[in-house]
């Protein structure tokens, strides 16, 4: 609890994340799956001497280094912008715990720019053999990058030993580490492959070739296919029981929404690889990019809401209390430990507090409606505020309308007897000032 929250009305900061990561991500997979077919795709060209497959190629890689280059990196700073200001503690545990872990990966980014820009700018004047290994390591250093990302990004939903060692190999070769990986790798090569399809269709190109990138893409986008599959199952085995708990809550449509997406993307490969091709025509294959695009941002959403109440399973809750933290917490009260919370309070009302800045709670009597009301939503904002707001996104209106105050405070108190929620670490009679605030809000009563 060192860092000030950011209430963002409406939809709460955390949601400002995945604005910016959603988009990164799936582009960013994207250049994996493309740095890894440019590679293969070479090499194809020049072991079948296919001067027409090397020209597309050529034309391809100009995307995939845009792609690269402008939007991954502008997106990629934007994320640690988001995080940053919404979720400073969890930044800051991320930093400390992989510090190695995030220099490797500018390491490799920098690899993947410089060989992006060589495998285009040097395209004419590589011999074969060397323009192979530039694209070899366009394509390694894109995908080391999505293997060390892969491992910290695990690392939330599944902390394995790490909470007890602290030892960096023990977060990142976390439990989902190698299934994610997996699943990653295959959501790359399908995503391209629904992408290159896309590409076939809108631009003027020979049929020949048209025919024969819709057969190669294929065939790696059903491998593609066939490892999000193995990875996902594997993935179901090593998750944490607490995530097991939430996946069979989920009710079945999802799985089968799910199940159905893959499914019509098989069909599709198939149908690419053996079919005529008349049929990749430009609504139609825009229309699959999309549904392959929907299909993951959903995967990551959910793959996401898996993870309340932590930000670090394990180690940090949503709302920046440490799991060791919790019953110290509650011991002082949560304003008295909540630095920002507490230093507002402070500043508009001094008279509050003792000599020693410790919340005198004897005042409490007499305190003025506007003041309680203040404390109230400063609770509100800083241990409900990442995940509810008060009438937008997860709405905390809705969870207690109808109910009487009572009842809410009952909830509050065991508030972790909820799945996705965090322990409450206030005391009683802040527990009773954030109820009664949030009823008086919902009746419209203060500001
Ligand atoms: C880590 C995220 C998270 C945090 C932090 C959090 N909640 Fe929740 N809360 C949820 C989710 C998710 C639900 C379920 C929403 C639903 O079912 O639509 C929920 C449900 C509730 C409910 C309804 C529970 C029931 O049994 O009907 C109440 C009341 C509630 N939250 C109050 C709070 C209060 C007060 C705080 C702050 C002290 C808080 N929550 C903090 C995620 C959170």
């Amino acid at each position: 609890m060192e860092y000030p929250f950011w209430y963002v009305p409406g939809i709460g900061s955390p949601m400002l994340i995945p604005m910016v990561a959603l988009p990164h991500v799936l582009v960013s997979h994207f250049a994996v799956g493309g740095g890894i077919l440019l590679w293969l795709g070479i090499r194809k060209a020049y072991r079948e001497n296919d001067p027409d497959f090397l020209a597309y190629l050529r034309r391809l890689t100009r995307f995939f280094v845009l792609l690269t280059v402008v939007f991954g990196a502008i997106t990629g700073v934007g994320i640690w912008w988001t995080i940053a200001l919404s979720s400073p503690q969890t930044t800051s545990s991320l930093i400390h715990a992989f510090v190695f872990g995030w220099a490797t990966e500018w390491v490799t980014f920098v690899l993947e720019l410089v060989s992006a820009f060589g495998l285009y700018y040097l395209w004419d004047r590589l011999n074969p053999k060397a323009h192979q290994a530039v694209a070899l390591v366009y394509a390694l250093s894109a995908w080391i990058s999505l293997v060390l990302i892969t491992g910290i990004t695990a690392f939330m939903a599944s902390s394995g030993k790490w909470p007890q060692t602290h030892l960096f190999w023990d977060g990142f070769l976390n439990p989902t580490f190698l299934p994610s990986v997996v699943t990653r790798t295959g959501g790359a090569l399908a995503l391209t492959g629904l992408y290159l399809y896309m590409h076939i269709s809108l631009i003027k190109i020979a049929p020949e070739v048209k025919e024969k990138v819709a057969r190669w893409a294929s065939r790696w986008a059903v491998i593609g296919v066939g490892l999000i599959v193995l990875g996902g199952l594997w993935w179901y085995n090593a998750v944490p029981g607490y995530i097991h708990d939430k996946i069979a809550e989920r009710p079945t449509v999802v799985t089968l929404a799910i199940v159905a997406v893959l499914a019509t993307l098989v069909a599709t490969f198939f149908l690419a690889f053996w079919g005529k091709k008349e049929w990749l025509v430009a609504p139609l294959t825009v229309l699959l990019f999309l549904v392959g695009s929907a299909g993951f941002v959903a995967g990551e959403f959910i793959r996401e809401s898996f993870r309340k109440p932590y930000t670090i399973e394990g180690y940090l809750f949503s709302n920046n209390v440490y799991t060791t933290q919790v019953d110290a917490v509650r011991a002082r009260g949560f304003l008295n430990t909540a630095k920002w919370p507490k230093a507002y309070l402070q500043a508009r009302y001094p008279q509050l507090f003792t000599i020693e800045g410790v919340l005198d709670t004897t005042q409490l009597p007499s305190l003025t409606p506007q003041q309680r009301a203040d404390i109230g939503r400063a609770i509100f904002e800083y241990h409900c505020g990442v995940c509810h707001t008060l009438s937008g996104y997860n709405a905390i209106f809705d969870q207690i309308r109808g109910s009487d105050p009572d009842l809410i405070q009952a909830i509050v108190e065991d508030l972790e007897d909820h799945p996705a929620m965090p322990p409450f670490v206030g005391q009683s009679w802040e527990n009773q000032l954030l109820v009664e605030y949030l009823f008086q809000a919902m009746k419209g009563g203060v500001q």
